[in-house]
């Protein structure tokens, strides 16, 4: 018989003696054979190490089947590859396009790229959720052209929860797909260094607002998409760039654009980090509070992306798994979570707990 560590279970591994949550709930007896169901149970509860027996059983591979994950049932949708390979054309067109209108040249139709975006995002099947489905996109694709869809994509079902026109919805959609146009200036080394950046290297960087304007006035785009390409960056505290405008100077969908861009550039993948959690996202935006942003805007966003997630499985800081089953007004990244027996667990209550990761 030896001890060892959850994390460290193998399937056909057999337990040396009955196994007990902490509030006296026999999760596994003496003798079961693991399989990778019951380690997950395990880990589930919260157990850290058991006791097994010295020799190991083969488990056959049908044993052993566990259903896929929620997120593996998400990729295997029909709805998710048709998704996935209409977002993967949208970005080899976006890319053309905006390097075509970075180097000016006037064959280039920007109302068609528009037109066309809105049939995308027209079509995507709406019985899987988008939110959710841009999620899943995460691991394909960290490009700025990717970035710019997402951010049409997330503009365009922002527009919807502020109840904004058939034509604003479609204006807000057109910011948020060339909103970081003047990132084409910018070297790829700056834009993808992993790590910090040095001060010449920033600037360079802060540039993109100005260079992103002037790139879409030489192409004849309206003011609205001109300046929330110029005004994306700026915060209605005055602490953003390049101007250090506050909240009266800033345009409407500007400031719809920088919530969505934040929103998006955290929730993806870095050469640097793995995607933030969309929960530790709505965090650190409570946590800075709402003055950098417009606030009906801003409660609008959290609120309506916190409870997309409601029905979702998540993992806890402490391995326990459960689902998003209430969100708390006040607190909305601190949900409640059904966990396994039953058993809810209160994160506006519990603080020491959080949110990891969505399953
Ligand atoms: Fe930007
Ligand atoms: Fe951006």
């Amino acid at each position: 018989m030896k001890k060892i560590q959850v994390k460290d279970l193998r399937p056909g591994m057999v337990t040396a003696e009955d196994i007990y949550s902490i509030d006296g709930q026999l999760i596994l007896g003496k003798k079961v054979i693991l399989i990778d169901k019951n380690i997950e149970k395990l880990d589930s509860f919260g157990i850290y190490s058991i006791k097994v027996e010295d020799y190991v059983v083969s488990v056959a591979p049908a044993m052993n089947d566990v259903p896929p994950s929620y997120n593996e049932r998400v990729r295997q949708k029909p709805e998710f590859l048709a998704f996935k390979e209409n977002f993967e054309s949208h970005v080899d067109l976006l890319q053309t396009g905006l390097n075509q209108i970075a180097e000016s040249n006037s064959n280039f139709d920007a109302e068609n790229l528009v037109s066309q975006t809105l049939t995308f995002i027209d079509n995507i099947d709406r019985s899987v959720n988008l939110m959710d489905m841009l999620l899943n996109m995460r691991d394909y694709d960290d490009s700025t052209y990717a970035h710019c869809v997402n951010a049409a994509i997330i503009s365009n079902i922002f527009a919807g929860w502020l109840n904004l026109s058939q034509e604003d919805r479609a204006m807000a959609t057109s910011c948020g797909l060339f909103h970081d146009i003047g990132k084409v200036k910018v070297p790829e080394a700056i834009l993808k260094k992993p790590g910090p950046l040095t001060k010449a290297e920033f600037d360079a960087i802060k540039r993109h607002p100005l260079d992103g304007y002037n790139i879409l006035d030489a192409a004849g785009l309206g003011e609205e998409i001109k300046n929330a390409a110029l005004m994306h960056h700026e915060k209605c505290d005055g602490s953003g760039y390049p101007y250090g405008f506050t909240r009266d100077k800033i345009s409407f969908f500007s400031k719809m654009i920088t919530i969505v861009d934040i929103y998006d550039a955290m929730t993806s993948k870095r050469v640097y980090r793995d995607p933030i959690c969309p929960f530790d996202v709505i965090a650190d935006f409570e946590k800075e509070g709402f003055d950098k942003y417009d606030t009906d805007m801003i409660l609008t966003f959290l609120r309506n992306v916190s409870n997309s997630f409601i029905g979702f499985r998540v993992r806890l800081n402490n391995g326990l798994e459960g689902e998003v089953v209430f969100i708390h007004p006040e607190q909305l990244s601190r949900p409640t979570i059904k966990c396994a027996g039953d058993k809810f667990i209160d994160l506006s209550v519990h603080k020491d707990m959080k949110i990891t990761t969505i399953i």
